[in-house]
């Protein structure tokens, strides 16, 4: 076709609105201290995607199965109020300042002993009970999304040194691409990760004990009966662990193996095959009803394949239902859990002058 002068502008725009996401904000009720927060949608052709200042929350990701037919494929509550009382699921939510577990909440830098809140006993989990994703974070849009930010005090839950953190989410075709930076002003320990609970049937649509799903991992660090890392790594071949192939998540949950027992299901650490600085991949899910995929690209050097095992029929999601065991699960891209506490593991220390960089981007398709 030609382009007639009078077109032109037309035509800018159609470029535009297919390259560009769409971001809106709306005010979104405030905490029970009183403090406003935001809900923000970034939206493009492929994907519509809800993220709130609470605890930098995803609360919705609408994607289309293999007929175009979108449903919203993660887990979350309709108002702030749900997730302010919800202390145990973490939905949606930025985790840290250390996301996963510190070993008895005690870890040391530099000879000194720092002890952070037990509130998963005998353990710290995620942050501590006032972690990142019970804060109201300020937001600014940017380019295809929203930019996060949150300063933690010196001495916050416990941790050493005022971090700032930027979550980035930004809408890019049909990925949304989290890439997270920090800064401290003293030596602290780091560990930021999404908890997102995916069901890519559609949220509150069955478990996701169907879902069929590949880690690119060889090796898990498995567990003690507290979920701490005994320090090895376990090879996955020959066990209910080897998603190396895709696998239902159901076919081998129910298998007789102490460190499913230990869980529940599945609640480790994936040690991903390829690392370095770049994207990686770290897993794939599919659902095979629907077509539809999830591709997790990381930079990070583990996954937390979590099975949604402490869900239990007691909370009622944005759906209208309630959230029964395996109604979700989560891949927390993340450093090991008690790396503070593992010289061997991957360092999560981090100094002032230094600048921590991650980045993970969850890919939506479908499978014909
Ligand atoms: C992580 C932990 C789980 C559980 C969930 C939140 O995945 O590893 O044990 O605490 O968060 O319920």
């Amino acid at each position: 076709m030609k382009l007639k002068p009078w077109m032109a502008g037309a035509a800018i725009l159609v470029a535009t609105s297919v390259a560009q996401a769409g971001v809106s904000k709306i005010a979104w009720g405030t905490t029970t201290e009183g403090k406003p927060v935001a809900l923000y949608t970034l939206s493009n052709d492929d994907l519509k995607v809800q993220i709130t200042t609470f605890g930098a929350r995803i609360v919705s990701i609408e994607a289309p199965d293999r007929d175009g037919k979108k449903a919203d494929v993660v887990l979350g509550y309709p108002n702030v109020a749900q997730y302010e009382g919800d202390t145990s699921t973490y939905f949606g939510a930025i985790v840290g300042r250390y996301g996963n577990r510190i070993a008895k909440g005690t870890f040391s830098i530099d000879g000194t002993a720092y002890h952070v809140p037990i509130n998963n006993a005998p353990n710290a989990l995620h942050g501590g009970p006032l972690g990142f994703s019970t804060k109201v974070w300020t937001a600014r849009e940017i380019p295809h999304g929203v930019e996060m930010t949150l300063v933690s005090p010196d001495g916050d839950m416990g941790f050493p040194g005022e971090l700032t953190v930027h979550v980035r989410y930004t809408l890019q075709g049909n990925s949304l691409q989290i890439v997270y930076s920090a800064n401290t002003t003293k030596p602290t320990v780091v560990n930021l990760t999404n908890h997102a609970y995916f069901n890519l049937a559609g949220d509150g649509q069955g478990t996701i004990l169907p879902t069929l799903m590949m880690i690119d991992a060889d090796h898990t660090t498995p567990v003690d009966a507290t979920l701490i890392p005994t320090g090895e790594l376990a090879p996955v071949a020959g066990t209910p662990f080897d998603f190396r192939k895709p696998t239902a998540i159901g076919a081998r949950i129910g298998a007789t193996n102490e460190q499913l027992k230990f869980a529940g299901g599945y609640d480790h650490n994936f040690v991903l095959n390829a690392h370095g600085p770049a994207l990686h991949l770290a897993a794939k899910a599919v659902d095979p009803a629907s077509g539809r995929s999830l591709t997790v690209t990381t930079t990070e050097p583990g996954v937390q394949f979590y099975s949604g095992n402490f869900l239990d029929g007691t909370k009622t999601g944005k759906f209208g239902g309630k959230y029964e065991l395996h109604a979700g699960f989560c891949l927390e891209t993340q450093h090991f859990p008690d790396s503070p506490n593992h010289p061997k593991f991957p360092s999560t220390l981090l100094k002032p002058g230094e600048t921590l960089h991650s980045e993970t981007v969850f890919t939506f398709g479908v499978e014909k």
